[in-house]
């Protein structure tokens, strides 16, 4: 039987590298080769150590010149530049990674990397399922492929069902409609769905000659029908977050395979230490001031690595936040703030107000750290799936602050079917940031749902749970497709 080979794709984002790389870190742990593919532009940026020798990092073009932002606002433009021009490149480099007896591209640049003798050929594709065409292009070279999808089951559901509330009128909204009206048609959901909580893109209309939905929306339902034609569909979540939403999603695809939440598999004992995965700079300083305040007294707010706030957004969190009287820690990206004509301080300058000791401002923090120090006491989050999972695993209360795509439904369920926070979705206001963080702080209810759910979800990642289980699995299966 040939070695076990995975390349590993994650669209060139940081919420998808943080849970596609766990995932390599657990096929590593598995005894199988990865190579971890990403952009040129990713790899430059960021050094990512690899930690074991079955490992290792090669990337594509993803065809933008380097000093474009490849902000949330670009992210169709570097799709859509990924595959016309990473395409070619990808396609050239599998070839090449998995003829067979080809232990290594060849060394004269075509292919673009320089060889290691060490890897056998690729036998296997793992690529993010919204790189439809990566799929499509390994299955095309005689590579079995998968799709692993990095945002929650919940969401995948929800544009799974698409055509279906179209048909059944719900979509697209009607304009100046109620947000708050329930949604029917999405199964395991209609008890606490509201249209509010629909991925972001469910609320705009447009687009030409369609039935009023938004372009985006189109291309994610195109990208979840995809998955329904590929051998398997592997999922960053549990069964006991979203085992009602899985039960509906397996039925339509060939394969599914629910194995996160991944950092807590991968994570110390493991043997191989998990590979770095940033592409910003840690600010570790924050740790040891973390090490200064009392237990459970610090709000750690992170609004994730795409989202960015006006203004007055940020002045209304900071209100907020310095009402409600607990020390906190605000990673703010240096992007992260929009500058507005009116604005009479810097982020920095007005968190300085509050004093030294009250407050700490980094870039970027080590969050997975953070979350699971002493002295935190609850996540004021924008409610991505990675950071949604990562508070979960360590039982930390959330209050979530949600901006787009996923992050809407994920807070609905942290909200009223976890009972682990609060959801304050679509009201940035002083009094209800102060409101929610005190009560996600002192509310003994929420802290025993967070450290409840805590204590089932690392079961599952643990020896024998269902996610440790369910990975065992597709490795048995990765192994058994490229026999
Ligand atoms: C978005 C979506 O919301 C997410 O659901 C989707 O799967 C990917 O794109 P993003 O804004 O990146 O994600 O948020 P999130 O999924 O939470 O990922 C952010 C990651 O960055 C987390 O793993 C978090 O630990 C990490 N992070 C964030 C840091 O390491 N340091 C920080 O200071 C902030």
């Amino acid at each position: 039987m040939a070695e076990a080979h995975v390349l590993v794709f994650p669209c060139p984002a940081q919420g998808h590298i943080n849970s596609m790389l766990p995932f390599a870190a657990a096929l590593l742990d598995a005894g199988v080769f990865v190579t971890f593919l990403h952009t040129d532009h990713n790899l430059r940026r960021a050094s990512f150590v690899a930690g074991s020798p079955r490992l290792r990092f090669l990337s594509v073009p993803d065809g933008l010149p380097d000093d474009h932002p490849r902000s949330l606002g670009d992210m169709m433009e570097l799709e859509r530049s990924l595959r016309e021009v990473g395409a070619v490149r990808y396609r050239a480099l599998l070839a090449s990674l998995s003829s067979a007896g080809a232990g290594r591209p060849s060394q004269d640049g075509s292919d673009g990397v320089d060889g290691d003798r060490s890897f056998p050929p690729v036998t296997c594709v793992v690529a993010d399922g919204l790189l439809t065409w990566a799929i499509d292009a390994a299955e095309e070279l005689g590579v079995p492929a998968l799709a692993f999808r990095t945002s929650s089951a919940c969401s995948f559901l929800a544009y799974q069902t698409v055509p279906e509330l179209v048909e059944l009128r719900e979509l697209p909204f009607p304009e100046g409609g109620d947000l708050d009206e329930p949604v029917r048609g999405v199964p395991g959901m209609e008890s606490f769905l509201r249209r509010r909580d629909l991925p972001s893109v469910c609320r705009r209309r447009g687009g030409t000659g369609g039935v009023g939905l938004d372009p985006i929306l189109h291309v994610f339902s195109k990208a979840t029908a995809h998955s329904r034609e590929v051998r398997a569909l592997v999922f960053n979540t549990t069964a006991s977050l979203e085992g009602a939403a899985l039960a509906h999603i397996a039925p339509r695809m060939r394969n599914v395979f629910a194995v996160g939440p991944l950092h807590a598999m991968s994570s110390p004992p493991a043997p191989a230490p998990a590979p770095a995965s940033s592409l910003w700079t840690e600010d570790d300083g924050c740790l040891a001031w973390l090490d200064g305040q009392a237990d459970r007294s610090v709000v750690y707010v992170s609004l994730g690595s795409l989202a960015v706030i006006t203004h007055d957004q940020f002045t209304e969190f900071l209100s907020g936040l310095a009402a409600a009287g607990y020390p906190f820690l605000w990673v703010l990206r240096p992007d992260m703030v929009a500058a507005s004509k009116d604005q009479h301080a810097t982020p920095q300058e007005a968190i300085g107000v509050v004093g030294e000791d009250k407050a700490r401002v980094v870039a970027w923090a080590p969050q997975r750290d953070v979350l699971r120090h002493r002295a935190v006491g609850c996540f004021l989050t924008h409610a991505g799936w990675n950071s949604t999972l990562e508070a979960a695993v360590e039982g930390v209360p959330m209050v979530c602050w949600p901006f787009f795509g996923d992050q809407l439904i994920n807070s609905r369920n942290v909200g009223a079917v976890w009972g682990t926070g609060l959801d304050m979705k679509d009201v940035c206001d002083r009094a209800v940031v102060e409101r929610m963080v005190r009560e996600a702080m002192e509310s003994a209810a929420i802290r025993s749902s967070a450290q409840e759910l805590a204590r089932v979800v690392r079961r599952d990642v643990s020896d024998g749970g269902s996610s440790a289980r369910e990975f065992e699995r597709l490795v048995r299966f990765i192994k058994e497709i490229t026999m």
